[in-house]
């Protein structure tokens, strides 16, 4: 039974965007209108290598199928004011449904802001497959936001320098669903928008991820080798409005172990963002949101407080 009051719609998917296509005018259109209408799309033949991703997929499902007493080498210290490390978190949701998931953060770029004792030792190719996807993958959102800029009708690194230029931080979440006998009851993921800039995910084969459009809510398919991008509320503030922020949850599956590998690109801690200035000096252009120090900004999304 479908307690929310939203409907599902199972033929309806998100934007798919080949960016091998020669023509990068197309390509370039096709990330705005998909940033502006939905807020979520998936890139494939994005030029990280499906073996890669492959392999970035296997060594995460290995070290999350350790013994408990294994994987605590990584834990999140009780008192760490920050993310980073091993933990099981639960949560509610809106209507009361449980959700939880075990997950591991850390940050793969930049180099100053990696702290290799959050990183798994077991297995042990962990370390290089993930530091080959850090360079690719901001490689890849590098260009996302190129793009985006554009669309903004703003010089290129635009969007890169509201986040914070090379301050811009890469952490990488993997999410391990295990199988739930009543998914009606228990949700993987509440229903919420990323806090961050732009989150690029990839996802082992079990549906789970979806979006709201127009009130519905959309299966977000992922090929096996594809990236899904999802704009964050720094993106959405940034543009001034005119990238969407997308709702999303997830969802558990019967018989299926779900899991997912979102890297959350943000601006470092004390890096102040707000609306581009160049899209706020126009004379009907007034800036829709305020400039926030993004650990402000983080904990007032937190503590589901006020934000103007
Ligand atoms: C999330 O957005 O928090 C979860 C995403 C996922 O597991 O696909
Ligand atoms: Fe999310």
């Amino acid at each position: 039974m479908e307690t929310n009051t939203n409907q599902e719609n199972a033929s309806l998917d998100i934007p798919v965007i080949d960016l091998s296509n020669q023509d990068e005018e197309l390509v370039a259109r096709a990330v705005v209108k998909a940033s502006e209408e939905w807020g979520i799309f998936q890139v494939v033949n994005h030029g990280i290598p499906p073996e890669l991703i492959r392999r970035l997929q296997e060594v995460g499902k290995k070290f999350f199928e350790l013994p408990e007493t294994e994987k605590e080498a990584v834990s999140k210290p009780k008192d760490s004011m920050d993310t980073e490390g091993y933990r099981t978190m639960y949560q509610k949701d809106l209507e009361g449904r449980d959700a939880w998931v075990d997950h591991l953060f850390h940050r793969i770029w930049p180099p100053s802001r990696v702290t290799y004792r959050f990183w798994p030792k077991n297995p042990r190719e962990y370390l290089e497959v993930n530091e080959e996807y850090a360079s690719h993958l901001k490689k890849l959102s590098e260009k996302i936001m190129e793009w985006l800029s554009e669309g903004l009708g703003l010089r290129r690194e635009a969007l890169k320098e509201g986040l914070g230029g090379e301050t811009v931080e890469y952490l990488m979440k993997i999410n391990y669903y295990p199988p739930c006998a009543d998914p009606d009851l228990v949700v993987g993921a509440p229903d919420h928008t990323d806090v961050n800039g732009i989150t690029l995910l990839v996802a082992n084969e079990a549906l789970g991820l979806q979006a709201l459009k127009d009130d519905l809510w959309i299966d977000a398919k992922c090929n096996p080798s594809g990236i899904i991008a999802i704009i964050g509320d720094q993106i959405l503030r940034i543009s001034n409005g005119k990238y969407k922020s997308v709702q999303h949850r997830a969802t558990r599956d019967k018989e299926k172990t779900r899991i997912s590998w979102p890297v959350f690109v943000e601006s470092s801690l004390d890096h102040v963002f707000g609306p581009l200035p160049e899209l706020i000096s126009g004379e009907d252009s007034a800036p829709k949101f305020k400039p926030y120090v993004y650990k402000d900004f983080k904990f007032r999304k937190l503590k589901k407080l006020s934000l103007d």
